[in-house]
């Protein structure tokens, strides 16, 4: 699953920052805005108590309370109330009688008014059609205008009796509601503004300027070029690109130190292979020389070895390693006495068998290596008399069983010899050696190396000529 951004992380942690907050806040701002209604709707009822009070008085010294009911009708009927009702006292119905039914009422919250003397407010707020209910106890005093101690034969204190008024809640809750979806609708502008905001801040001074310090960093390392540190306005940022800046330089540098020490290897490697190159060659013209042979075989033989190969289409190695190896074929004549070796003229049938033994020799001198210029030269020394169609020594090999180093050295050391004189033999001509080595096509030596030799002849040629 690919990772989310710098930008979707800061964006989704702020949101859910944000959307606390605000939920938070409204349940706060609810709350609290209920609360203050509550208390402004039962002020409400306070004072229209207050002014139920003042009314009933005002008759009772007017001595008209029997017409009472007109001035509570009048209060019903006003847009908040729902329903007013006074509800006598003990004392009260003791001294003026019971007055009419409706001033009996007398339930527990009531109860609870009159037992305490304080006003009880139950409200609800939760029903289709809201409401407050509140029940106002009328306490006996002394204290002027209203000197309730003049007509009630009473303590001071005494509670008389109580308004009992219920409010209509629906316009407040209405208004609440408004209120509310006012300030949830500011809150939810101001959360997106903000989120908005950050996106633009992520996007200009996070992402953009990170994108760019990628760019550069890879430019930078490729052009061999530091990064302009001063183009990015955020500090945090400056300081990435001017350490990019260090690393990226100490990373070239340490590049440039492996490639030097890379080609002082290259030059030493090489170094060592024409050191050991010349080691072989050295090796074969020692045999050469004990052998009385004609200056230069090994060098011709080498150097034809070469061009045979590369006609023959062996990969560069493989050429390279039968250039370096193909001067030790006869490295077991080393091994061979004197009085066999430098015979001149014929050998005894017991003499060539000795004679043929320097295969073997010069195998067992070389063989042990597990290098692969040494495991060509063993090969070499061990096949070099090998014949095509099998007639040859010292393990009778036939064909393709004979190894390509084997075929080719075969051949180019006949033909070297052949065109220079030993001690055994006169020099030939060349028209003699061309066709000794197409009459043994297939005889001694491989067909396909053989018209590879014809068909070049001209390059042998000058090889033969340029090393005579
Ligand atoms: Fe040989
Ligand atoms: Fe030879």
């Amino acid at each position: 699953m690919q990772k989310p951004t710098i930008k979707q992380i800061t964006l989704k942690n702020l949101m859910v920052f944000l959307m606390l907050l605000s939920l938070t806040t409204l349940v706060i701002l609810t709350l609290n805005f209920r609360n203050i209604s509550v208390r402004i709707m039962e002020d409400k009822a306070l004072a229209i108590s207050e002014v139920v009070k003042a009314g009933l008085t005002s008759h009772m010294r007017a001595k008209i309370m029997a017409k009472r009911d007109y001035f509570l009708a009048e209060i019903n009927a006003l847009t908040l109330v729902n329903n007013v009702a006074i509800i006598r006292s003990k004392e009260v119905t003791d001294q003026f009688g019971a007055g009419h039914w409706r001033e009996k009422t007398y339930d527990h919250v009531t109860q609870e008014a009159f037992q305490t003397g304080r006003p009880v407010f139950i409200l609800n707020d939760i029903d289709m059609e809201p409401y407050l209910r509140a029940i106002v106890p009328f306490i006996a005093s002394s204290t002027e205008p209203l000197n309730c101690l003049k007509c009630h034969e009473v303590e001071e204190g005494t509670v008389l009796g109580a308004v009992d008024l219920e409010l209509d809640l629906t316009e407040y809750r209405d208004v609440t509601a408004k209120l509310l979806a006012a300030i949830g609708f500011v809150t939810f502008s101001f959360i997106f503004l903000i989120v908005i905001n950050n996106f633009r801040t992520i996007q200009r001074y996070v992402q953009e300027p990170l994108n760019s310090l990628i760019k550069k960093t890879e430019q930078a390392y490729q052009a061999h070029t530091p990064i302009n540190a001063d183009e990015f306005e955020c500090l945090e940022f400056e300081h990435v690109a001017r350490e990019i800046n260090l690393f990226t330089g100490e990373a070239i540098h340490r590049q440039e130190v492996i490639e030097q020490k890379n080609l002082a290897l290259e030059v030493m490697s090489k170094e060592i292979e024409r050191t050991l190159q010349e080691t072989l060659f050295t090796m074969g013209v020692i045999e050469e020389h004990r052998s009385k042979e004609t200056n230069n075989h090994t060098l011709r033989v080498t150097k034809y070895s070469q061009l045979l190969g590369s006609k023959y289409g062996l990969p560069e190695r493989e050429v390279e390693l039968l250039a370096m190896a193909s001067p030790l074929h006869d490295i077991g004549k080393l091994g061979i006495p004197d009085s066999i070796l430098l015979k001149p003229g014929k050998l005894s049938e017991q003499e060539y068998e000795v004679m043929k033994n320097h295969c073997l020799i010069g195998y067992s001198m070389l063989s042990h290596s597990k290098r692969d210029v040494l495991q060509a030269a063993a090969i070499i020394a061990h096949q070099h008399h090998e014949r095509w169609d099998g007639s040859g020594y010292p393990q009778g090999l036939a064909g393709e069983n004979i190894h390509i180093y084997g075929r080719i050295v075969t051949l180019v050391d006949v033909f070297d010899a052949l065109a220079t004189k030993r001690i055994y033999k006169e020099k030939w001509a060349l028209p003699e050696i061309v066709a000794y080595i197409k009459k043994e096509r297939g005889g001694q030596f491989d067909p396909e190396l053989v018209d590879l030799l014809i068909q070049n002849l001209d390059e042998f040629l000058v090889i033969k000529h340029r090393y005579h």
